[in-house]
């Protein structure tokens, strides 16, 4: 008998401590730093928690002010970035982020330092740069001229200005602030971890970054949004909604944007989410694809006996749909609220590393013997 059980998926099992996020799984309770998720969502914003979540604390003004700026003087991308993605306009959109984040890692000056000085320096120039990589690829790709930062307008606002070349309503910019607020930070996650792993070997944070990016891609982690869209286009109606469901789970397929590894109940993120996809919808006069998300997750309710409950990907689609953001681009809304937490996290392993190496076990055969190619 084998008396080793894997911890597939690496499930339950408590890799190391963090100050940054507290989830309570089963009363859906979700910390920053201290402070819960509904309190920031209702009061704060992404400057705020992105400090809040690199500093350890809330800013005072001052403070505020000279990490807004920080930001602002740091979104340009160098030019050999856009040829970059200027060369690769036809790919995935995250495929051209991550490359683009390689790309600055390969060419920053600061490259091989890992002080936490220069890590957060370096973190919070990616933070500034991601949303103008993806501003820049989605004009680029429809054959118009990248748009300048605008110095003027917050993270959010520039980024549907990058992108639009207009500036936005204010609705629009807190729309899309709340949703990078509510992406900040999930403690270990896959891509959180994969930027742990990375940093713990003493890579830099480039290579992290990079590697939260690759990890945040799928569809079972971040490409949920995206793979929501297209449901709730395939179901069309309300109406088709709960055959929809009842046809798929029968043939044991997942309906996306439910369950949640750590959840046992709904993502607290998830409210906000709902709430702002409703006012969206009922501003834009077109109901349909809310009121089909919202049939879907009624049908869905009999599997809450088991701990599957919307998650926070359920209702994004929507919300990037109304304000004009195309789906391939939806996992790329996750990465620039969760770039935060990535360098949050390469911090945290920096400053008390190990290196993260766990073991497999090994369940192949042994005692084979080499045969020479010409003999097999
Ligand atoms: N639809 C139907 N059944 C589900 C779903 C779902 N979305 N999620 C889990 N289950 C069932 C699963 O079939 C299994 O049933 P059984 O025990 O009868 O075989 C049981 O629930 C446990 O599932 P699991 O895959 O062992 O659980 P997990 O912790 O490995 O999975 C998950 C977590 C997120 C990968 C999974 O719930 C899933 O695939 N969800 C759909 C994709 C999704 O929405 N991802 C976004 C997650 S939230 C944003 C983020 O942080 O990335």
């Amino acid at each position: 008998m084998n008396p080793i059980t894997p911890a597939k998926g690496l499930k339950g099992v408590v890799v190391d401590t963090t100050k940054l996020c507290l989830i309570d799984a089963e009363r859906g309770v979700l910390v920053y730093r201290g402070y819960d998720i509904h309190d920031l969502a209702t009061h704060s914003n992404f400057e705020e928690v992105a400090y809040l979540l690199l500093y350890s604390k809330l800013p005072m003004r001052k403070e505020y002010e000279c990490f807004c700026e920080q930001l602002r003087q740091n979104r340009s991308v160098p030019d050999v970035v856009v040829e970059i993605i200027e060369r690769i306009k036809d790919a995935p959109p995250m495929d051209v982020l991550r490359t683009a984040v390689s790309a600055l890692g390969a060419i920053d000056p600061d490259s091989g330092d890992n002080s936490s000085e220069a890590t957060l320096r370096k973190g919070i120039k990616l933070i500034a740069q991601l949303p103008t990589i993806v501003a820049t690829h989605e004009r680029l790709r429809r054959g118009l001229k990248p748009v300048e930062p605008n110095p003027k307008l917050s993270h959010a606002a520039n980024f549907l200005y990058m992108m639009r070349g207009k500036p936005p309503t204010e609705e629009e910019a807190k729309a899309i602030d709340l949703d990078l607020l509510l992406h900040a930070e999930h403690s270990s996650n896959a891509s959180a971890f994969a930027v742990r792993v990375t940093a713990s070997t003493l890579a830099d944070i480039h290579a992290a970054i990079v590697a939260g990016i690759a990890a945040l891609k799928g569809p079972l982690h971040g490409g949920a949004a995206e793979a929501v869209a297209d449901m709730a286009l395939e179901v069309g109606s309300p109406e088709r909604a709960y055959e929809y469901v009842r046809e798929k789970l029968a043939r044991k397929e997942r309906i996306m944007g439910f369950g949640h590894r750590v959840y046992r109940t709904e993502d607290p993120r998830a409210r906000h989410m709902r709430e702002l996809a409703k006012v969206l919808s009922e501003k834009s006069g077109d109901k349909r694809i809310f009121e089909t998300l919202l049939a879907i997750e009624e049908a869905m309710k009999p599997l809450q006996s088991k701990g599957i409950y919307v998650n926070v990907d359920f209702y994004c689609g929507c919300i990037y749909y109304f304000l004009g953001i195309p789906k391939d681009m939806y996992v790329c809304m996750f990465a620039l609220g969760r770039i935060v937490g990535w360098v949050a996290h390469a911090l945290e392993q920096y400053n008390d590393n190990v290196l993260i190496r766990p073991l497999l076990h090994y369940d192949g055969p042994t005692n084979l013997r080499y045969i020479p190619m010409d003999e097999r």
